[in-house]
């Protein structure tokens, strides 16, 4: 069994932990109790999820004296939809849930932005707790405070920040994940070497087939090293005034390829983000921004844990880039009308910017749909 290990959010009264490790799910009542308003908690997860975990996390519950209910919704990027809030936020309020009630989302990033999103309105707001349970989830969408919805204008643009009171990353339930799950999580993890670690790249190269075949340490150090990443930029940008924006990196491709698909499976999230990562770093070559082999090297890493690098990857369906363009203008970076696009000097070298020319990118999505 490995060990425990613990990381801070750093956001002054709203600090939180991260705690990562095995076994964590058999005790986190103990673990969540200190935190708790009123021993009483109403427990979010997704049918699959539930069927897997709920019933460790309640005798867990149970185990430390805390009173529990669950709300089960549909398995499914739909679930992040207004009709589920709806429904989410009615059976909290028929559960009679009081300010002192906390919400435990347990699930991939659907339940975690959909949780925490229903909890920051109810009752103007209820502690939540992040107990994710896809690698996605564990290095990424539970830490941060991002919530949120997805509407038929876009991915993720009905939402609030809201922080979570605690976040438990039981990496023992990575190994019930289906592998094309654990790969578009993966992409995350990548994404943190290319932003701003290249030895961290360097890591992953060498580590990424054992992570996703099952190697436990590997998987620690990989949640360990993200969710530290992660930390690092909320805390010094927790609204995303700024750094915290490169934490999009390969988002607004992504994100349009993702809208396209209709947020099916599709393209699953961190696939889109795979592609648009592979985009970036192409644009940021065609630019001359950035050498061509670092490029080509992203691309050849994604590509050996089986994660698609082009659309054509994704499914045989035709692509349009003009609407992929009109996608990536409802993108929640668009500033004064121009798209930010987030690029690379090179692997750990991500930055903004504000000026690409749009002739540009309609030419590079044209070649990488050829590809
Ligand atoms: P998800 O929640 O849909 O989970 C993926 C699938 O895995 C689901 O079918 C789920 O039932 C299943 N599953 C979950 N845990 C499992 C387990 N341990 N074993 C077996 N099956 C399991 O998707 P996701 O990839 O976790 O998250 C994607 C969502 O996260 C997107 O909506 C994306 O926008 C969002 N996101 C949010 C942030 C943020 O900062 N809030 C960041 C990144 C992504
Ligand atoms: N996943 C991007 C962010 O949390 O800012």
């Amino acid at each position: 069994m490995s060990s425990i290990e613990r990381l801070g959010v750093d956001l002054g009264a709203r600090s939180y932990e991260i705690l990562v490790g095995s076994g964590l799910l058999a005790t986190a009542g103990h673990c969540i109790k200190p935190l708790l308003k009123q021993p009483r908690v109403i427990v979010l997860s997704d049918r699959a999820v539930a069927d897997l975990y709920l019933a460790t996390l309640t005798r867990a519950l149970d185990d430390a004296g805390i009173a529990h209910e669950a709300i089960i919704v549909p398995v499914g990027e739909q679930t992040k939809s207004f009709g589920e809030l709806a429904r989410v936020v009615d059976a909290l309020l028929a559960a009679r849930v009081e300010r002192g009630t906390t919400l435990v989302a347990l699930g991939g990033g659907v339940i975690g932005d959909l949780g925490g999103f229903a909890a920051s309105i109810v009752l103007r707001g209820i502690d939540f707790i992040q107990i994710p349970t896809t690698l996605l989830a564990q290095v990424d969408s539970s830490v941060g405070g991002k919530t949120g919805i997805n509407t038929t204008h876009g991915k993720n643009l009905v939402g609030s920040f809201y922080q979570p009171r605690l976040v438990i990353a039981d990496i023992d339930a990575l190994s019930t994940l289906p592998r094309r799950e654990l790969a578009a999580g993966y992409a995350e993890v990548a994404k943190y070497g290319l932003i701003g670690d290249a030895a961290f790249f360097g890591w992953l190269e060498g580590h990424a087939a054992g992570l996703i075949e099952g190697d436990e340490a590997a998987r620690q150090h990989a949640v360990l090293k993200s969710c530290a990443a992660k930390a690092a930029v909320v805390a010094s940008d927790e609204r995303e005034a700024g750094a915290r924006a490169l934490l999009n990196f390969g988002h607004t491709f992504g994100h349009a390829l993702e809208a396209e698909c209709g947020y099916s499976d599709e393209l699953l999230h961190g696939e889109a983000v795979a592609v648009g990562m592979v985009m970036a770093f192409d644009l940021s070559a065609r630019l001359g921004l950035c050498p061509l082999e670092d490029a080509a090297r992203v691309s050849r890493h994604l590509a050996s844990v089986g994660l698609p690098t082009t659309p054509a990857a994704i499914s045989d369906r035709v692509w349009d880039p003009d609407r992929l363009i009109e996608h990536m203008q409802q993108d929640k970076k668009v500033q004064d009308g121009k798209i930010t696009f987030v690029l690379a000097r090179g692997i750990g070298e991500a930055f903004l910017a504000r000026d690409v020319e749009l002739h540009e990118v309609h030419r590079l999505l044209q070649g990488a749909i050829a590809a």
